[in-house]
């Protein structure tokens, strides 16, 4: 490929393909200028009966899916590879083999097309898809929660390409916490969304279970899982099948007290009273609603992305690697997928 430089585009407006496989969503999106004009998402049903994410069947699904996606994609934005300024793709972090399907996919399609790449970070990512809506998007700088299936943070967004982790989960994710409950609970995989749904006919008070008394801005999910289990051991026989909406509800109440009372912290601590959610957590109702109650509480401004660039998308990689173009962040044709990136 020759030198950046020569195959920049001199055309006004920068029309960028983005490619998202780092779990197990395989998925496809155009933005023009900043306005995303498609987002495909095939998400891969396969690993529900395994109760999690297998990753070799995880990446033989991305490859079965990636070029329908795109040509998806390209169709409903009414664009071609040619009129590409830029292939975007999730470097990390994620499944090896699932990210490689994607690496690979946008480096070559790169190389035959003489186009530039840009590799962009995956929780940079669900950070920036606060951006999309142009209509309701935060100033900066702004805080985000981060919950997803594989991380917990809060994050302190000056511009967006100068991202600051100002706090983390010390072990499990949000996401996880809610998925290995649900499977306590013997609900199917994910789990996260089924929670969600069955505490809307519960009460969150009904049981209480453990909060862990983290310093800083640290979380820490693994002994509300622990919690659960135990409590659970001590139940005749038929008790989850009777109790249900009430144990959902009262797993998602502690997670999301867990999570809103550290934003809080952070605020706090900051000065910065723009907060925004992301990730596949963000999706959850409880959690959408507790944003709003607390922003209204303490006046704050409130942001959440819509339910589509909540869980994994390439339109959040597309709006992040938009302006990882203007800023002349480009990946070379050695770049390749990691499992566990730096920030
Ligand atoms: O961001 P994401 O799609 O993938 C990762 O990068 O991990 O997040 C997936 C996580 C899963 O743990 C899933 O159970 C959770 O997000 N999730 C939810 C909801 N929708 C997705 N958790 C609670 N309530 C939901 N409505
Ligand atoms: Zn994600």
């Amino acid at each position: 490929m020759n030198d950046v430089n020569d195959i920049l585009t001199t055309n006004n407006k920068i029309t960028i393909l983005a490619i998202e496989s780092s779990c197990d969503d395989t998925s496809a999106a155009v933005c023009v200028d900043g306005v995303i004009r498609s987002n495909i998402i095939a998400t891969q049903k396969v690993h529900a009966k395994y109760g999690g994410v297998v990753p070799e069947l995880a990446s033989r699904a991305h490859i079965q899916n990636i070029v329908p996606a795109v040509h998806e994609a390209l169709e409903a934005a009414q664009t071609t590879l040619q009129e590409l300024d830029a292939i975007a793709f999730t470097q990390s972090p994620g499944l090896i083999g699932s990210l490689l399907v994607g690496v690979q996919f946008a480096k070559s399609t790169a190389l035959a097309l003489n186009k530039p790449l840009i590799a962009v970070h995956h929780m940079q990512a669900h950070v920036l898809a606060n951006l999309i809506d142009a209509e309701n998007r935060p100033s900066f700088p702004f805080l985000c929660l981060t919950v997803s299936g594989g991380h917990t943070q809060i994050v302190l967004a000056k511009s967006p390409l100068e991202l600051e982790v100002i706090g983390e989960t010390i072990d499990d994710a949000a996401g996880e916490a809610f998925d290995k409950c649900a499977k306590l609970l013997g609900l199917p995989y994910p789990g996260g969304p089924l929670v969600d749904k069955y505490a809307k006919e519960g009460n969150p008070l009904a049981f209480k279970f453990a909060e862990p008394q983290m310093p800083d801005l640290q979380f820490s999910f693994s002994g509300l899982k622990t919690s659960v289990l135990y409590f659970l051991q001590k139940q005749d026989a038929g008790f989850i099948e009777q109790n249900l909406p009430d144990l959902c509800a009262s797993i998602q109440h502690t997670i999301i007290n867990i999570l809103l009372k550290k934003l809080n912290k952070a605020v706090l601590q900051t000065g910065v009273k723009r907060v925004c959610i992301a990730g596949g957590v963000s999706a959850n109702s409880g959690l959408r609603n507790g944003l709003q109650e607390i922003g209204r509480k303490y006046g704050w401004q409130t942001y959440i992305p819509a339910f589509q660039y909540c869980t994994d998308n390439a339109a959040m990689i597309a709006i992040t690697a938009f302006y990882k173009y203007q800023a002349g962040l480009f990946a070379g044709l050695d770049a390749s997928p990691s499992a566990r990136a730096e920030w």
